[in-house]
């Protein structure tokens, strides 16, 4: 067992037969949650675990689970996964890396005819990217009960349609029940999305914490009216408000040691050249590693919007709609040791981004695993990671299973 590793090239031909669904001209990918291109990469997912002799369960809000046995059934699973959802011009590896390494995974056990103490569970998790439906790792949430199902069902695109018709539509409106699997540790493998490891020459990074997120939708209600007979002092101009606010995110980030700020999202009304704009709405996404930092940049952006308000005599309306506290993997000496074991350079790191392994941590030990990407660059079809970095990471994965899977076993029998 110390010997086993997973198949490189094959790990490598699965992440650029995925990348194929939804492939951009510049060799990204744009495969939005809910889609049809999103059903074709659940379906060709389900399609190789099945191959593995895997059983397939689809939960209330779309999230996969394939399950492999193991001697003992009664055992909670050892469980791995990801997303494969993209951002409309993401890259072939964020979250896509992490469902397919749990795939070859998978496959090296299946081809080594390996039976595992426990059994072991390869998910794929709903919309976990936040573009077309809001918020980020919405499957994951949900399921762990962070959401109220219906509500999350009931959310909509910028074209208002609804989450549950499109999972319906693709059919992956599955009936199991939320939260009910039974797993006793959760590992996701996925791209470092920043710098750091390749800056470090490290191979893999053992996340310790993912670092906290508020959302928000901020609308300023404005008058609409001519730009050129309305007088400059006599103007409520909702895009003048949204712009003073947009430069505020940044003031507001740089204020603080890690801050981060972000509008990513603007719909202008009534987006016409010579008139006003009455209404504009846009999305503003606040970051920090630290939960009290993260409160205080919070409270910082409700004071500014309410000052703008104020100083352009309109309406700012600001919806807080989801806070994502910080989060520390409590499984990630599991990592650790595997990939000591292995003999993988390593460090420790924190998560910028969202993953479906924060909302896991609610429910069991859960760790997870960073491999290097090029310049750091992810959201972005340019996004790279090569194959034997890929591979360490999904060999680090495939041991931090089993070791997991044993230990969980001995405990039972303890
Ligand atoms: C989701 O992946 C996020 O970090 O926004
Ligand atoms: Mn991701
Ligand atoms: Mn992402």
């Amino acid at each position: 067992m110390q010997d086993l590793r997973i198949n490189e090239q094959r790990l490598w031909d699965t992440l650029m037969e995925m990348g194929e669904i939804g492939g951009t001209e510049k060799g990204g990918c744009n495969r939005l949650a809910g889609t049809d291109l999103d059903k074709q990469s659940r379906d060709i997912f389900v399609a190789w675990c099945k191959a593995c002799g895997c059983e397939i369960s689809i939960d209330k809000i779309g999230n996969i689970f394939a399950r492999r046995p193991g001697l003992n059934n009664d055992l909670p699973a050892v469980g791995t996964g990801s997303h494969l959802d993209t951002q409309p011009t993401g890259g072939k590896f964020d979250g896509v890396f992490g469902v397919l390494s749990g795939v070859e995974v998978l496959r090296t056990l299946h081809e080594n005819n390996i039976e595992t103490p426990t059994p072991m569970e390869f998910s794929v998790w709903t919309n976990e990217e936040g573009s077309r439906f809001q918020p980020a790792m919405q499957g994951s949430g949900t399921y762990v009960g962070r959401f109220d199902l219906e509500t999350e069902l009931n959310k909509t695109d910028v074209n208002g349609i609804r989450l549950g018709d499109e999972l319906a539509r693709i059919g992956y409106l599955g009936d199991m029940e939320l939260g009910s699997r039974n797993m006793g540790a959760f590992f996701e493998a996925h791209i470092e999305q920043g710098p750091i490891l390749e800056d470090e020459k490290k191979a893999i990074g053992i996340v310790r914490l993912g670092q906290g997120i508020r959302w928000y939708n901020i609308e300023v209600v404005g008058r609409p009216s001519h730009s050129g007979t309305t007088p400059m002092h006599l103007r409520k101009d909702a895009m003048l408000a949204a712009a003073a606010i947009v430069t505020e995110m940044k003031a507001i980030a740089d204020r603080h040691e890690n801050g981060l700020g972000t509008v990513g999202f603007m719909q202008v009304w009534p987006n016409s050249r010579n008139t006003i704009p009455g209404n504009v709405k846009f999305s503003a996404d606040l970051r920090n590693p630290r939960p009290d930092v993260l409160l205080t940049m919070h409270e910082e952006l409700l004071a500014f919007a309410e000052k703008i308000a104020e100083e352009h005599g309109l309406d700012v309306n600001i919806d807080p709609f989801w806070y994502f506290a910080p989060v520390e993997f409590n499984a990630s000496d599991d990592v650790k040791a595997a990939t000591e074991k292995l003999g993988y350079s390593h460090m420790d790191i924190y998560a910028g981004a969202g993953h479906d392994a924060c909302y896991m941590a609610d429910l069991v030990p859960t760790g997870m695993i960073f491999t290097p990407c090029l310049n750091g660059i992810s959201h972005n079809e340019a996004e790279y990671s090569s194959p034997e970095e890929c591979a360490a990471g999904a060999n680090v994965l495939l041991h931090t299973m089993l070791e997991a899977s044993e230990r969980i076993a001995k405990q039972h029998q303890a």
